[in-house]
This record gives C-alpha cells, sequence and structure tokens, in this order.
C-alpha cells in the first residue's frame, strides 16, 4: 500500500497556493530559520502593534511557548472587521439547519452587528476581559456570535460540547471558574430534540457562582426559569448597539480554554493564545484546503471540538472565506443529507471524519450518485486513521476521482495542522497523513527516546514549537509539562504511534497511551472507569478500546461487581446510564464483560495489553503473562469473553 501514489490534477495544481516545486524550500526555510519565517507570516494577520519579537520558546523545563510577544490584535478584528472594506456584503456564514428547509446567510457585516450586539451585552453584564465564559450550545450561528463576542471584548471562551452531560458541563465550569453560560433552550438533531437549558440548571446545582445564564430560544421548548440567574438572548441583545470596540489584546493573552481528555485524571483545559493561534490557523485553513476566494467551505464538526474552532471559526473567518455551519447529522433525513448540502450551497471544500464517511460508504453509492457534487474540489480528513476503504471510496465515489484528499493529522494541543497533504504539493497515499506542515518538526523516537531515522516506527514527537500549539493547562502548567515534555525530555510528546516509511511518508497508527478515540473523540480509559465505578454495585473497572468497524475504536469493560451483586442484562444497562449520565452518550460502553478479577502484575498493574488483546479478539497472541499475580484470570477472561456486535 505504501507505494499507491496520487498525483494532483493539473487543475489543482496550477493554481494552488503551494505547488511541489516550491514545498521542499520552503519547509526548510521554515525548520532552519522559524524567525523569519513566522516573521513572514505574520503579515496575514492586521495587528494593532506588529509583532518585533516572533518566537521565543522553550520545551525543556520551565516549558514556555510565546510567539510575537509584542504584538497586539485582535482575533474578532481579524474574523470581521477587517474584511469590511471588501467583504461587507459577503456571506461570512451559511447555516443549514437540521431540518433541510432551514437555511440562512449571515454577510460580514450582519456578523459584525451580530457580535458586537452581543459583546454589549456580556459587558452589560460585567463580563471583563480575561473572565471565562461557558458556551454550551448547538450548531447554530449564535455558537460562533458567542466565541467572537467573547474574542472582541477579551473574555475567553470554553465551549462545551452540547453532548456532554450536566456532570461534565459542571467539570468544565468549575475548572475554569466562570461565572456566565450561554446556552439555548434546546438544541436539534437528527430531528431529536438535546435539552440543553435542562442539563444546564442540573449543571448549575452544583455551581454556585454562576451568576447569569444567558439562553437562546432554538426550539422554543418549555424550560425552567430561575428570574434572578436567567435571561433570554433575544431580551439583552437585540437592544445593544451594533457598535463594540475591539479590546486591544497581546499575541499572549488566552483565547480560549478547550478541555480534552488525557490518560490520567480529569480532562484539561488546553489554553490557546491569540497571536500564534491567528496566523496558524489562517495559514493552515489556506494552504491545506488551497482555499480561494469566493470558494464555500464546509467543516462539519461542531463547535464543541477544536476543529470546529480552528476550522469553522477561526482559520475560515480570518481568511474571509465563506464557512458552512451545520445543525444537523449524516444521516438525517436520509444518507444523501451530506452530498444534497454540498449541491444546495455549491460547496467547494468538504472536512469531515472517517467515522462519517465510514458510516456512509456502507449504506452504498446510490445516496452519494443521485446529487451532483460537481462543485467539490478539496476533500478533507480529520480525527482517527482512516482506512484505506473509506479513503479509496472517499476519493472514487464521493470526490469522482478529481478531488485531493487532505487527511489532516493535528491535536486540539496543537491548535491546527501538523502533518497532511497541500494539495498542489504532495501526492497523496492512502492512509497516509504525509508530509509534515511548515514549522513542524516530527522526529519518531522509540521506547528509550532515541531519535530513529529513516523508515521507522515509533512514538511521535514534535521537536520544537510552532505558533498554534497550546501554551499551557488552565491554572496547571506542572501538568503541562508533566504530560507533554516529560516523556521524552525536551521534546512535545503526541501521544500517538507512526511509521514512517522510505518516501518520508508519515502513518499515524493510533494512541499508544491510555487514550481511546471513540469517532474521533477522545476518552481516557480512566475517566470511564471512574464513571463506571460511581455505580454502587461496581467494586472495580477496566477499559480499552477495541477495533470497530464504525467508530474506529469502541469502548470495551471489564467489570467487577462487589460481594453478593448478581450480573444481569438490567445491571449492565444501570452501568451505562451512569456513564452517559458522567460523561455523556458518546462515551457509552459498546461491550460490558463481568469478570471476577483483572489480570494485575504482583505490583498491582493492571497489564492492559492483555485486556486489549481480549477484546480485539487476538486470543492467540495474548504475548507473555507468567508474571501475573494469578495467571488463572486469563482463563476465565477467554471463557467469558463478549463478542462486540
Ligand atoms: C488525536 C487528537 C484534531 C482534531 C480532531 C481530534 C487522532 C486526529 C488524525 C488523522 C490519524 C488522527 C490522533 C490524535 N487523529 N487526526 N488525520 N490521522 N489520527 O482532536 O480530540 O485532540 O484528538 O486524534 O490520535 O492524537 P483530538
Amino acid at each position: 500500500m505504501t507505494k499507491e501514489l496520487f498525483q494532483p490534477s493539473a487543475a489543482i495544481t496550477s493554481k494552488a497556493h503551494i505547488t511541489a516545486a516550491q514545498y521542499d524550500a520552503l519547509y526548510q526555510r521554515s525548520i532552519s530559520d522559524p524567525d523569519g519565517f513566522w516573521g513572514d507570516m505574520a503579515d496575514r494577520i492586521t495587528w494593532f502593534k506588529k509583532p518585533t519579537k516572533i518566537k521565543n520558546t522553550s520545551f525543556n523545563a520551565p516549558v514556555s511557548i510565546k510567539w510575537y510577544e509584542d504584538g497586539v490584535l485582535n482575533a474578532a478584528y481579524n474574523c470581521i472587521d477587517r474584511h469590511l472594506p471588501a467583504r461587507a456584503n459577503q456571506t461570512a456564514l451559511i447555516w443549514e439547519g437540521d431540518n433541510p428547509n432551514e437555511s440562512k446567510h449571515i454577510t460580514y457585516a450582519q456578523l459584525k452587528d451580530e457580535v458586537s450586539k452581543l459583546a454589549n451585552a456580556l459587558k452589560a453584564r460585567g463580563v471583563k476581559k480575561g473572565d471565562r465564559v461557558t458556551i454550551y450550545m448547538p450548531m447554530v450561528p449564535e455558537a460562533t456570535y458567542a466565541m467572537l463576542a467573547c474574542a472582541r471584548i477579551g473574555a475567553v471562551h470554553s465551549v462545551v460540547f452540547g453532548g456532554f452531560s450536566p456532570d461534565s458541563l459542571k467539570d468544565r465550569i468549575l475548572d475554569c471558574d466562570s461565572n456566565i453560560v450561554i446556552t439555548a433552550d434546546e438544541g436539534l438533531r437528527g430531528g431529536k430534540k438535546v435539552p440543553l437549558k435542562k442539563n444546564t440548571d442540573e449543571a448549575l446545582k452544583s455551581c454556585p457562582d454562576v451568576s447569569t445564564v444567558i439562553v437562546l430560544k432554538r426550539t422554543g421548548g418549555d424550560v425552567a426559569w430561575n428570574a434572578k440567574r436567567d435571561v433570554w438572548w433575544h431580551d439583552i441583545v437585540d437592544t445593544q448597539s451594533t457598535d463594540c470596540p475591539c479590546e486591544e489584546m497581546n499575541a499572549e493573552d488566552p483565547l480560549f480554554i478547550l478541555y480534552t481528555s488525557g490518560s490520567t485524571g480529569k480532562p484539561k483545559g488546553v489554553l490557546h493564545t491569540t497571536g500564534g493561534y491567528m496566523v496558524y490557523t489562517s495559514l493552515t485553513h489556506e494552504w491545506v484546503f488551497d482555499y480561494q476566494p469566493g470558494e464555500v467551505y464546509w467543516c462539519t464538526a461542531d463547535v464543541g471540538w477544536v476543529t470546529g474552532h480552528s476550522y469553522i471559526v477561526y482559520g475560515p473567518l480570518a481568511n474571509g472565506a465563506t464557512s458552512l455551519i451545520f445543525e444537523g447529522v449524516p444521516n438525517y433525513p436520509d444518507f444523501s443529507r451530506f452530498w444534497q448540502v454540498v449541491d444546495k450551497h455549491k460547496v467547494n471544500i468538504f472536512y469531515t471524519a472517517p467515522t462519517a464517511i465510514r458510516a456512509l460508504l456502507r449504506e452504498g453509492d446510490e445516496w452519494v450518485k443521485k446529487t451532483s457534487r460537481s462543485t467539490l474540489r478539496i476533500l478533507g480528513s480529520v480525527g482517527e486513521p482512516i482506512n484505506h476503504e473509506a479513503w479509496m471510496w472517499y476519493n472514487a465515489v464521493v470526490g469522482e476521482g478529481r478531488c485531493p484528499i487532505v487527511d489532516t493529522w493535528w491535536q486540539t494541543e496543537t491548535g491546527g495542522h501538523m502533518i497532511t497533504p497541500l494539495p498542489g504539493a504532495v501526492a497523496t497515499k492512502p492512509g497516509s497523513a504525509t508530509k509534515p506542515f511548515f514549522g513542524v518538526a516530527p522526529e519518531i523516537v522509540d521506547g528509550e527516546g532515541h531519535i530513529m531515522n529513516g523508515p521507522c516506527e515509533g512514538n511521535l514527537c514534535i521537536a520544537d514549537a510552532w505558533p498554534g500549539m497550546m501554551r499551557t493547562v488552565f491554572r496547571d502548567h506542572a501538568r503541562f509539562e508533566q504530560t507533554y515534555f516529560s516523556t521524552f525530555k525536551g521534546k512535545y510528546f503526541t501521544g500517538d504511534g507512526c511509521r514512517r516509511d522510505d518516501d518520508g511518508y508519515y502513518w499515524i497508527t493510533g494512541r499508544v497511551d491510555d487514550v481511546i478515540n471513540v469517532s474521533g473523540h477522545r476518552f481516557g480509559t480512566a475517566e470511564i472507569e471512574s464513571a463506571i465505578n460511581e455505580h454502587d454495585c461496581v467494586a472495580e473497572s477496566a477499559v480499552v478500546g477495541f477495533p470497530h468497524d464504525l467508530k474506529g475504536q469502541g469502548i470495551y469493560a471489564y467489570v467487577i461487581l462487589n460481594t453478593g451483586r448478581e450480573p444481569s442484562e438490567e445491571m449492565k444497562k444501570e452501568i451505562v446510564q451512569v456513564v452517559r449520565k458522567i460523561i455523556g452518550p458518546i462515551a457509552t460502553p459498546d461491550v460490558i464483560q463481568w469478570v471476577s478479577g483483572l489480570p494485575k502484575t504482583r505490583s498491582g498493574k493492571i497489564m492492559r495489553r492483555i485486556l486489549r488483546k481480549v477484546a480485539a479478539g487476538e486470543i492467540d497472541s495474548l504475548g507473555d503473562t507468567s508474571t501475573l499475580a494469578d495467571p488463572a484470570v486469563v482463563d476465565e477472561l477467554l471463557k467469558n469473553r463478549q463478542t462486540p456486535t
């Protein structure tokens, strides 16, 4: 497979931002002269005060990351105001509702008005520069207004995905100490209502410091009301002025916090700052998607994830693009929905996740073929490794062989694309994220941290800083250093395994830590275990990922019940409910296997390798089990193995 090469067509290369002839020299420069390269790239952003210092970073303790440190700018100004002279009447956002009959266009001029009004309303409620604002919204334009309104006044947003439970919302509100929440009465996805206000009420029972909840009327459904705390969006926003000056922000002032799961502990607040993030997301959006002026660009992610932050909101809008936001799901009303939306809005660039591609692939080609898709030019993939079959189908059926696929590897922490093809410059190989983006220095190291050269497989690290990277874990810099820079000293460790082939192409092999990637969503095994253990009858549990046809990885849980408790289907349902309640429906375990013991070493450490093998059905290759405290545990594991359905 590693020899299968797909060259971009002349139609693509002839007008691409970056061509094959430019890539190598530009990449070399970006690595050998980061100050020169990133100094030049800073010009794509409008600064109130242009930075004179470019890079000031260290991956050795004390880890410190500063880019453009004396620059002054505002992210909302870059996403809105600076486009007004040329693009006031151009569509900034196309909103496609869950219901196929609902959509609207928002121009840059309208975006300025809506964002400014909300920004003024936030100020009127006492929100100041540096305050944290929690956003728990459906995929409506107002979610984008909320993010940009915060950016406009220098408040730091923390968007919580609408699929997360009240408990998860509560943890995130408390962790970042936010006293204002922006939400909606209900969300709408696939024809089903999501009780956002009800979830917020539930979460806020444990958040006494939240004094304001701004509620957008989306569905008009019934909601409980706390008159001291709750205000309708329209009541406080509609009367505000459409003028709101942009706060002057230092390049290193925080822009947002976004929570993400790791292999230990609670989700951490990944902190991104302003200058480097804006340069990096706008540059990658333009070059990786080869965005051309006037094109319609659609990223199907939710703004609750980093993909939505960087590639629905900040990157595209900084570039004056037309960015489509979609409220719905790929299979509603039917499996043609994505392609109908592509035709309806004449989408040129389409960016989605392998899990969605696999779900549509298995429904057959007809759903795709009955649409035109003639406007499509570039296809993107993100969130997990894309398997060969899904890549080939995406290329041949969706793109009809004419659209380069950009398989973009990156992370919440990296802020933007890291390893990815550039459509006009890098020939693709199905399943490979191909080559590093400018300024990104990947290193593959062995278990001891020795750098490996040439073709090899090992742990993926990044040797030096790039402008879009996270700066710290909110209020926990020690955890930042510990999580990312202590495993391999002086390097950023991604948590991913990776192979490099003879052509220098990178192939991400998946997480090597205790993180599971379910449909492109990250969960720590410890996080799910602690949720399961909340059930009164559970003594202990261990969770691993297993290969899942649709989701990439599924969740397999081994559960030990307290003495005297009887396993039953009912009990399984209860445990599933607990996880859904504590984390959210997206973390629902696919399989629960009752066990009386877990495979532990004599020092008490769970041998997850064995649990993973059993879950995957690789029962002939369990490896050495002689160091287990009780090798008999394995027989029971095998005997009662559940076949995932
Ligand atoms: C993890 C990051 C970045 C936005 C979406 C997920 C996996 C992501 C790819 C890809 C192989 C990928 C990695 C990474 N991942 N994109 N193109 N090929 N794996 O963000 O929740 O921070 O997860 O997703 O394992 O570490 P995230």
